[in-house]
């Protein structure tokens, strides 16, 4: 089948997020716990959209009204009591019954699934023979609890057995269920509709979709996959285990699209970071969520970006910050010890040492000196600081918000700025230094005089 041909039908997918996670030991819904900046349960709606899908649903469970907020636009079903996965899968059906296409049923904790891997199972649910039903298999090294799958002796996937209802010769099978499955939609609300719950746990499980649609004479269809793809997190060790392969898959993304990872183990990227050609990131650098870097910036080591865009050639850190809704101009450098926030640095501009520049405007060329501090805040609300282009700040100025600096203007070091300053101007906002003479010696004779006294008495 071409790729063309396996777009004629359309898919639907559905989302099992209803199960409360209690191994996570937490008050936040299990699939809303982050990996690489993202909810879980956002990792597994990316690869569905990779499809292109008509519809996904979300089935949640009661008052999970935060998972029904982070998977917006999508809507969610509730699935009043946890029956098992073939009950969870039923409670999408009210949303689904009418929809002629393909419909495959995801894991809301199993965020690593790729794209490649969901186009593989519908590829052979569209293959031959029209199953009704496809399922996603793996062999794990130590096979575990997992679901086995049960093959005939043609070759045909039979049933699959929960762990708890194997017999020792089941268990003994390698091959498991990876938990993803592709249904015929046509078929598909025949065969979930006759799932029972006569096993070890009561419960619906949607595994035995596959030994119905054999006992009414249809095709089932396997595909192995990597094990990486269907790991779950039911644990904060797992979860952290789920980030680390993430984290690798992210890094050598990066790499192939040509950065530089100086020290790849110690970049932590977020799924949406761009990095472009011929950057390079040096060490102990952390990329959280909505970050742009444009071709040939360096990241010097240690530093924290968030939510900004760094432009062709721009140079930052060692040891800075940058915080979301900024903008750093092209060739910029922005060096160690430097807080950017809300502000957009314009192309060359320089603040190399020491700085906050928050809710500012920072013109092309313009030097920042060390210790600049824009007080953007009055303990009630926010303020813009307007710096033009080519001006010089000098170290240790204090610009009070609002304010504007014109362009070419000097600000001399230590001045407090709280009125406009106007282009090409000479602004000083410090006290006037006055000198006396010989006084330090005089001072010293002095005190010199009053502890010799305080000695004798
Ligand atoms: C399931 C499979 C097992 C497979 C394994 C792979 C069944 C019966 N078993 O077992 O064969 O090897 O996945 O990981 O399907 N969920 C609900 N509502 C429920 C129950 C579950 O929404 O009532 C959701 C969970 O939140 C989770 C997913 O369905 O996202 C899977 O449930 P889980 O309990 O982890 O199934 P397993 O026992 O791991
Ligand atoms: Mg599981």
């Amino acid at each position: 089948m071409t790729p063309t041909d396996m777009n004629q039908r359309p898919v639907a997918c559905i989302v099992l997020a209803a199960g409360k996670g209690t191994r996570m030991k937490s008050d936040l819904p299990k699939v809303l716990h982050p990996l690489a900046g993202a909810p879980m349960v956002r990792h597994v709606l990316a690869a569905a959209e990779s499809l292109n899908p008509a519809r996904i649903v979300v089935v949640v469970g009661p008052g999970m009204d935060a998972v029904a907020k982070a998977v917006a636009p999508y809507p969610t079903v509730v699935q009043e009591r946890q029956a098992g996965t073939g009950d969870a899968v039923a409670a999408a059906r009210p949303l689904l019954e009418d929809f002629r296409g393909d419909v495959l049923v995801l894991y809301g904790d199993t965020p690593l699934v790729t794209p490649e891997t969901l186009r593989a199972l519908l590829g052979v649910l569209r293959g031959a023979g029209d199953p009704a039903v496809a399922v996603l298999g793996m062999r794990p090294a130590d096979p575990g609890a997992y679901g086995r799958l049960i093959v005939g002796a043609d070759g045909g996937l039979e049933r699959i057995v929960e762990f708890l209802d194997a017999t020792a010769e089941e268990r003994a099978v390698g091959l498991c269920n990876g938990g993803l499955m592709a249904f015929d939609g046509t078929r598909m609300w025949q065969i979930i509709g006759a799932i029972g719950n006569a096993n070890a746990k009561g419960e619906y499980y949607l595994t035995d979709a596959v030994a119905i649609a054999a006992g009414r004479g249809w095709a089932r269809a396997v595909v192995e996959g990597p094990v990486d793809d269907v790991l779950g997190v039911n644990s904060r060790a797992e979860l952290a285990q789920l980030e680390a392969i993430l984290q690798g898959r992210l890094r050598a993304a990066a790499m192939a699209n040509g950065a530089t990872l100086t020290d790849p183990a110690t970049i932590w990227l977020s799924a949406d970071t761009r990095l472009g050609r011929d950057v390079t990131v040096g060490q102990n650098v952390v990329f959280g969520p909505g970050v742009t870097v444009e071709d040939g910036v360096e990241i010097r080591p240690f530093c924290h970006l968030e939510g900004v865009t760094v432009r062709t050639g721009a140079v930052v850190g060692p040891f800075a910050r940058l915080r979301p809704g900024s903008d750093i101009g092209e060739g910029a450098h922005i060096g160690n010890f430097v807080e950017v926030k809300g502000s957009r640095i314009g192309k060359g501009a320089k603040a190399n040492h020491l700085a906050y520049i928050g809710d500012a405007g920072v013109g092309a060329g313009t030097n920042i000196g060390a210790g600049t501090i824009t007080c953007n805040y009055d303990g009630f609300l926010k303020h813009r600081t307007e710096i033009g282009a080519g001006v010089f700040v000098g170290s240790n100025s204090t610009l009070v918000a609002p304010v504007s600096i014109g362009d070419g203007a000097f600000i001399a070091a230590g001045s407090t700025i709280t009125d406009a300053v106007p282009a090409d101007a000479l602004a000083l906002g410090r006290a006037r230094q006055s000198v006396k003479e010989a006084w330090a010696a005089g001072f010293r004779a002095r005190k010199a005089a009053e502890k010799a006294a305080k000695g004798k008495g």
